[in-house]
């Protein structure tokens, strides 16, 4: 079978590519890019060295993504709790970290035809920080391939808290309280991420199964990946990795899934009568 690569793919991306099935591809995936400290240490170099090789691993990632066009890739940057428990020193380099990628990389995002927007508090991040993303938002707000959100100052408890606040707060300016009707549909507009469908796949690296907090709605049925590889030792070839087995995954959403009969099979019609 003759299966057509896109363009821009290494020869090792371009292997592990042939593998997959390129109608089954996920349409969001979500990362909790986690391990920098680790990887650091393991080379006795401090914290930050990792999160520097953490920006060639977003790069390598997106870029990926693009190529074989994933419409929406979902980036789990800083957590709400990332302020309070980190030392002053390493959110101050991580927010101009962040200035500096979104400057540096806009020719990447423009060549790339992806589209930059952002989850979280945002709000409460230093002044010059917001202005840039403001910027980069802006600069790219016409590119109509992958969307690449950013999740910053992010949690997903407070996600739905701000979502029940601003639902009880246009009811009020709605006819009052009384009216408030809410069902799944109403929550998930009232979420950061109501422009984007639910991530189909999330990844986590550097071995923890857990969800740390992030789009606890969006992943209810999302297939999980974890692998241990540390974020920036983590590339194309792992992505296409995680994708290889999510398409092994049977998706049944609650069902029985492909293979199970609906009707009673003969053997359930014969104790039934
Ligand atoms: C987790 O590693 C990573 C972070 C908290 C920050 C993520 C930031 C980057 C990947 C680089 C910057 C990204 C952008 C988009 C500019 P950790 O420090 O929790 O690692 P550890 O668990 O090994 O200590």
């Amino acid at each position: 079978m003759h299966i057509k690569v896109p363009a821009g793919l290494s020869r090792k991306e371009v292997e592990a590519y042939s593998r997959l099935d390129a109608a089954r591809l996920p349409k969001h995936i979500a990362i909790i890019m986690d391990g920098n400290g680790r990887w650091a240490k393991r080379r006795h170099l401090p914290r930050i060295a990792g999160h520097r090789r953490g920006v060639d691993s977003v790069r390598e990632v997106i870029t990926l993504a693009s190529n074989i066009n994933i419409p929406y890739v979902t980036l789990y940057a800083f957590s709400v709790e990332n302020w309070k428990r980190r030392p002053k020193a390493e959110v101050g380099f991580l927010m101009a970290l962040l200035r500096r990628y979104l400057k540096h990389e806009m020719q990447l995002f423009m060549d790339n035809n992806v589209r930059l927007q952002y989850i979280g508090r945002v709000h409460e991040l230093p002044q010059e920080v917001q202005e840039r993303m403001a910027w980069a938002e802006k600069e790219t707000s016409t590119n109509t391939g992958t969307v690449m959100t950013l999740a910053l100052n992010y949690g997903a408890r407070t996600e739905l808290v701000d979502a029940f606040q601003s639902i009880v707060k246009k009811a009020i300016s709605n006819g009052g309280i009384g009216h408030l009707e809410i069902d799944e549909d109403t929550i998930s507009e009232h979420l950061y991420t109501n422009k984007n469908p639910d991530p189909d796949l999330v990844v986590r690296t550097s071995g923890e199964m857990r969800l740390s907090n992030f789009l606890l709605w969006q992943l209810a049925y999302a297939e999980i990946y974890v692998t241990q590889k540390l974020w920036p030792d983590f590339g194309g070839v792992d992505l296409l990795e995680a994708i290889a087995e999510f398409q092994k995954r049977e998706r049944r959403y609650g069902g029985l899934g492909p293979g199970h009969m609906v009707e009673p099979g003969p053997e359930e019609q014969a104790v039934k009568r």
